[in-house]
């Protein structure tokens, strides 16, 4: 098995990725990207297993043993790119909100959340009464889950557990899935099945990808080396500013790794007319999908 740059090997996982304790390595061996690729090995027993990954090329963000500190540094810029630099983040929760409202949803579950930024933006929503938030990905970032949790009590009820979105779930049909900048992260042999389990798992779906497969949206993902080059200037006096500082200036890795992060997350993304596509018969018609496309963004709701 692999994963380009052979960060993963067959078999079990030897060292504890992203500082999960060590009573999560058994799960984390038995929901990780490596499953991901032993059940396409299974359906399409051809195809040699790893072919999956050199298809889909290579993000850092997916591997197993990026160092936690790396890992983090990459979710808070994310977080200063689609919130800071521009309102991508701001309008998904306003969207996300509007959709919930108009649905009566009872909950919002964030899937993939990295550091929960829609979470943070919908708690802060006046319109939220009622709504209950719940984070979750498959490396829950325990400290920004916890920080929610207490700033919004009743409010912001994270799983702190390991949540795999291509698997089903049962979080009701009164839920609103929403997912951001996380769909393109699933192999494309396994999409299809994965948006049948998010569609099963909950009301309503809502798919935010702030990037886009075209050549403006790949050019300008170059820009994000101007927030990756501020980000310790923003976050002095924070936790992690010295992280920060010397991911950022001193060792420059965060924003070379975002960067190509950037560009292969456009070569990864669906066109329009492929989600509608793939949509079809998976939302059936009693969910229509609707997208939208923006000149650097992608709405998929169903
Ligand atoms: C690029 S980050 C985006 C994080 C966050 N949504 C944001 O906008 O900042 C992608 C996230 O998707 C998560 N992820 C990838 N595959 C997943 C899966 N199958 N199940 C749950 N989370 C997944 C990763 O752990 C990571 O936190």
């Amino acid at each position: 098995m692999i994963i380009s740059g052979g960060t993963l090997s067959t078999g079990r996982v030897e060292r504890i990725p992203f500082g999960l304790a060590a009573s999560n390595v058994e799960a984390y061996n038995r929901g990780s990207l490596e499953l991901l690729d032993e059940r396409l090995a299974e359906q399409h027993p051809a195809m040699e297993k790893g072919a999956v990954w050199i298809m889909h090329l290579f993000e850092f963000n997916d591997l197993a043993h990026i160092p936690a500190s790396i890992r983090q540094t990459l979710l808070e810029l994310m977080e200063s790119c689609n919130r800071g630099f521009r309102s991508f983040n701001q309008r998904a929760a306003s969207e996300a909100m509007d959709q919930a409202k108009q649905k009566s949803c009872r909950t919002i579950v964030e899937l993939g959340a990295g550091v929960a930024p829609l979470t943070k933006l919908l708690a802060e929503d006046a319109r939220q009464t009622g709504i209950r938030l719940v984070p979750c990905d498959l490396f829950p970032d325990v400290a920004s889950y916890r920080a929610l949790e207490q700033s919004y009590p009743g409010v912001v009820k994270p799983l702190y557990s390991q949540v795999d979105y291509s698997r089903q779930h049962d979080f009701g049909p009164d839920a609103l899935a929403a997912l951001v900048g996380t769909f393109h992260h699933i192999p494309p042999k396994l999409r299809k099945q994965t948006l049948q389990a998010i569609t099963k798992s909950a009301g309503r779906v809502m798919v935010f990808e702030p990037l886009r497969n075209t050549p403006i949206s790949i050019f300008l993902v170059f820009f994000s080396i101007v927030p990756a080059l501020l980000l310790p200037l923003f976050g002095m006096g924070s936790r992690g500013a010295l992280r920060r500082v010397l991911l950022c200036w001193l060792l420059p890795v965060v924003p070379c790794i975002f960067l190509w992060d950037g560009v292969v997350s456009c070569l990864r993304q669906w066109s329009p007319a492929r989600w509608q596509r793939e949509l079809r018969e998976i939302a059936g018609p009693t969910r229509p999908p609707t997208v939208t496309a923006g000149i650097h963004s992608l709405v998929v709701s169903w």
